[in-house]
């Protein structure tokens, strides 16, 4: 990667990164660490991107322990390394869980019938006494139809991340350079 120089490049690139990491499951930014203001992070796969509000969108479970972790505390981080580039991305900002309204409803209806799938079972974190997808046996290793997943549509929800400010740390044998950009602001430069 050509090193960036100026804020704009920089911002170009972590934009287009992103992007990136929504169209391209082979994008290290498609698998970010999610993490929440109680100290505990997990993978999540990085679903849309809007440039213009800086916002990233998640699909969570509702019964997931993060959900009331982020409703209770809506600081989250969002970081991912890609090893080929020699890029970190580190994100900050706040979360909101949307179970309902149009961007939960077109998440759920661009989703394929295997995906909402996962939301038919247990939800993530209950207890069981044996090895266990959660999922009812029933539609284990199988395509549900439209009319079987529909109860999974009330587990369902996005969680839209508002970027406040984002850490971009390039790599070099040429020196690193690391720079912070604010969603408004110009960035400032900071020693790696
Ligand atoms: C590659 C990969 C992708 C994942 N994608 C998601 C995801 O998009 N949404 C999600 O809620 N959990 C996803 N998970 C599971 C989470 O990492 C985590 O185990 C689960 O959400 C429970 O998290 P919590 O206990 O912090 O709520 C993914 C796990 C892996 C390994």
């Amino acid at each position: 990667m050509a090193m960036q120089e100026t804020f704009e490049s920089v911002r170009a690139d972590i934009e287009r990164r992103l992007r990136d990491g929504v169209e391209n499951r082979n994008s290290a930014m498609h698998t970010p660490v999610v993490a929440t203001g109680n100290a505990d992070a997990r993978i999540m796969v990085l679903r849309d991107f809007d440039a213009q509000n800086w916002t990233l969108r998640f699909h969570t479970d509702v019964r997931a322990p993060k959900v009331p972790e982020i409703e209770a505390d809506p600081r989250v981080g969002v970081l991912a390394y890609d090893r080929g580039a020699k890029l970190q991305l580190r994100g900050r900002g706040s979360g909101r869980i949307e179970r309902n309204g149009p961007v939960a409803d077109a998440a759920w209806e661009e989703s394929t019938n295997f995906a909402r799938r996962c939301y038919l079972g247990e939800g993530p974190g209950a207890r069981s006494d044996k090895p266990t997808s959660g999922l009812p046996e029933w539609i284990e290793g199988e395509e549900p139809s439209e009319t079987q997943v529909q109860p999974a549509r009330e587990n369902f929800a996005v969680l839209i991340v508002h970027i406040d400010e984002i850490d971009w740390f390039y790599l070099s044998n040429d020196g690193h350079r690391r720079a912070v950009l604010t969603r408004t602001g110009k960035g400032r430069w900071i020693a790696p």
